[in-house]
């Protein structure tokens, strides 16, 4: 039986492929989630999963070398799928240092400990391991408003946050590993996810959010950014593929050519909702463009991500298969059946984030 050892299970890409790879291989795998369980970090959304005797969760820090050593002792892991980052722009641009900490810090840790584990004394490793380092479209920098321009596998590296920083130091680091030690990995690099279990600091899910609430949907800039939304089932399912088809040592771009401005997103957000609320639910009163408000724009705000995903399609055939308009939709019905989930996790610290990074601005 094969393991995988997920790094940031219980955040929202990592719970997403957790459920996709119990869905898909049944009690044929198992799975290891090790997470530090920050702010970001919710084991609600694993709940389904806890009594599986083919999961087992560990509350460790990736930077923690010695805890992640252990984990590699202690048991037989084929397959490392790194999640696990600090990865909210507006937080790095407020509190740099942990980005660096967990993305750099933490990356070289777990690659570290995986290759202590599974290089031999000739320097070949065993058939079969792979490290998958989960990255980001962030690090290729911003596109020119021209739509013929996109990010490739190729595109020179010009990371303008410190998130995208932070991630393109671990991309490096992976590659070098990868040049030095012949480590077996691979890099894919996604633009912007949506879906279930995404934590309302993130563009579509705060809007969800404070539009059902009656409060004010706050739009950076003149809103006319552009960002290339990807339903993260459709990434999940491109992650497992690269594990199984990805030549060793390659880095893959996931995208789905659908790009937005903002504004767009806010407003198809608003009409979606209220073609779903039911007719006599008293929030379709609020729920109106009237709640956008237009704010001081975020710090070195990248204009354009536009991902081309030419090489994933020809080399692994994935396609993604969940359009914005079907997404977003499934994405809300997950919110209108999950509440709860909401209400606690904008309770208590999160308050707080809300008033700190909004509170001069709205
Ligand atoms: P997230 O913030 O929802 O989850 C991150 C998880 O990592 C949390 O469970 C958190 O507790 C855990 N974590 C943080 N620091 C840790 C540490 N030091 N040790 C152990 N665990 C720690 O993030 P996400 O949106 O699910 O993103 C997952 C990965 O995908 C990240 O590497 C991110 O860069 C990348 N990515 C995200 C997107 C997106 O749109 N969200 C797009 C492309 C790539
Ligand atoms: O492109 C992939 C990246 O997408 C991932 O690597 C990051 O982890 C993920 O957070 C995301 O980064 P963005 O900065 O693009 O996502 P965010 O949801 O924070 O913002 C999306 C756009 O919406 C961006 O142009 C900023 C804008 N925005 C965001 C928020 C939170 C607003 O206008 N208002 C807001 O309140």
């Amino acid at each position: 039986m094969r393991t995988y050892l997920v790094t940031g299970g219980a955040g929202f890409i990592g719970s997403n492929y957790i459920h996709y790879m119990f869905e898909k291989y049944g009690d044929d795998i198992r799975i290891i989630n090790v997470d530090k369980l920050t702010y970001a970090g919710n084991l609600e959304n694993l709940k389904s999963v806890e009594g599986r005797d083919n999961y087992t969760f560990i509350r460790a820090d990736i930077c923690d070398e010695a805890a992640i050593n252990k984990i590699f002792e202690e048991n037989e892991i084929d397959r490392v799928v790194h999640f696990a980052a600090e990865s909210h722009v507006d937080r790095s641009i407020t509190d740099p240092n942990v980005f660096v900490r967990t993305n750099v810090m933490g990356t070289a840790s777990m690659l570290a400990a995986a290759r202590k584990a599974w290089e031999k004394p000739d320097g070949s490793y065993p058939e079969g391991v792979k490290f998958l380092h989960v990255s980001t479209d962030e690090v290729y920098g911003s596109l020119p408003d021209d739509p013929d321009a996109y990010f490739y596998e190729t595109t020179p590296y010009q990371p303008h946050s410190p998130y995208s920083a932070s991630k393109a130091g671990s991309d490096m680091l992976v590659k070098a590993y990868m040049d030095t030690y012949h480590f077996p990995a691979n890099i894919t690099n996604c633009s912007n996810n949506y879906g279930p279990y995404q934590f309302p600091e993130k563009l579509i899910p705060l809007m969800i959010h404070n539009a059902l609430a009656g409060e004010k949907l706050p739009v950076y800039g003149d809103g006319k950014n552009v960002r290339d939304w990807l339903y993260v089932g459709d990434h999940v399912r491109g992650i497992d593929m690269v594990q199984e088809k990805g030549r060793l040592g390659e880095t893959y771009n996931i995208g789905g050519h659908n790009e937005r401005q903002n504004i767009q997103i806010v407003k198809t957000i608003i009409s979606t909702l209220r073609e779903m609320l039911p007719e006599d639910d008293p929030r379709r009163e609020h729920v109106t463009e009237d709640l956008i408000t237009y704010v001081e724009d975020r710090k070195g705000h990248d204009r354009r991500y536009a991902i081309a995903p030419d090489k994933i399609r020809a080399e692994i055939g994935w396609e993604p298969t969940v359009f914005f308009e079907e997404g977003i939709k499934k994405t809300i019905q997950w919110f209108f059946e999950n509440e709860e989930w909401m209400k606690n996790v904008t309770s208590g610290d999160y308050e707080k984030y809300y008033e700190k990074m909004y509170g001069d601005r709205l």
